[in-house]
């Protein structure tokens, strides 16, 4: 993928190979700099690795176009876009673009679509606000919005519940669990990657160095590391799923 001048070259992923199967959620976790938006840029079309295969359904993306990919994978990035003055509205019907020729107009079944995915992220009320008027964790619930009115085969998000307060944390990541939709995510809560991804991969200086089910590769060797923390691991005292408690001192 390309470097940005002026950066001694270096392969920012190497011999990466991860596979979502249908309607799994898949998490990727590592420290800051892993390359975690690296791989999701390279996922969906994004960014053109230097070897290797991206294949959705067996089709290679980069044998495709961008309009093929965009009709089937929905990204939310880490970063809101400047919206240039676009209401909430108009931000999340751009999501149905990758599904319109040029001039189509707006049908009725993008407005029901629209209004559906706003109400689902708790944003309905708001719908005519301008978005650049949204506080940080409006704007990544209006981007989520945006991204399921696209009706993707493919999720893929880069720490999206960046920004939102823990009810919001919980309800967005229940959500994207409730759309059965095969979901690749980067997460930096480990306690949310182990309570909502059926698997995780762990990737560490552009290497995956652990991939399974949360708790085989949640560990406290692991997180000590590549984290460079202690903490201690234990079970959820309600749900059935590893909880990790870093330990502060
Ligand atoms: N276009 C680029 N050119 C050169 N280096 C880059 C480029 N994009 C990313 N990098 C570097 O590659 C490494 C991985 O970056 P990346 O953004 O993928 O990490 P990340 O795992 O998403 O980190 P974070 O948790 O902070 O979001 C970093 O060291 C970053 O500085
Ligand atoms: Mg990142």
């Amino acid at each position: 993928m390309e470097h940005a001048p002026g950066i001694a070259r270096h392969a920012l992923l190497e011999r990466v190979s991860l596979r979502v199967g249908p309607g799994e959620c898949v998490g990727l976790i590592g420290p800051n700099g892993s390359g975690k938006s690296s791989l999701l840029r390279c996922a969906f079309r994004y960014a053109r690795p230097d070897s290797g295969q991206i294949r959705l359904d067996g089709t290679d993306i980069w044998q495709t176009g961008a309009r093929w990919t965009a009709q089937r994978i929905a990204v939310v990035l880490q970063d809101a876009p400047d919206a240039f003055g676009l209401s909430v509205e108009e931000v999340v019907a751009m999501g149905r673009t990758p599904h319109k020729r040029p001039f189509d107009g707006v049908t009725q079944e993008d407005v029901g679509l629209v209004t559906q995915c706003l109400r689902d992220v708790d944003l309905l009320a708001w719908r005519y606000r301008p978005f650049a008027t949204l506080s940080g964790g409006e704007r990544q619930r209006a981007l989520l919005a945006r991204a399921l009115v696209q009706q993707p085969r493919v999720l893929m998000l880069d720490e999206p519940t960046n920004h939102l307060d823990p009810r919001h944390q919980i309800g967005l990541m229940k959500h994207i669990k409730a759309q059965r939709l095969s979901t690749l995510v980067a997460l930096h809560d480990l306690n949310l990657a182990a309570a909502f991804c059926d698997r995780l991969y762990l990737l560490v200086d552009g290497r995956i160095v652990a991939e399974g089910c949360p708790r085989s590769v949640l560990t406290a060797a692991r997180l000590k590391a590549h984290y460079g923390i202690d903490a201690v691991i234990d079970d959820h005292p309600v749900h059935a799923t590893p909880r990790i408690t870093p330990i502060m001192e």
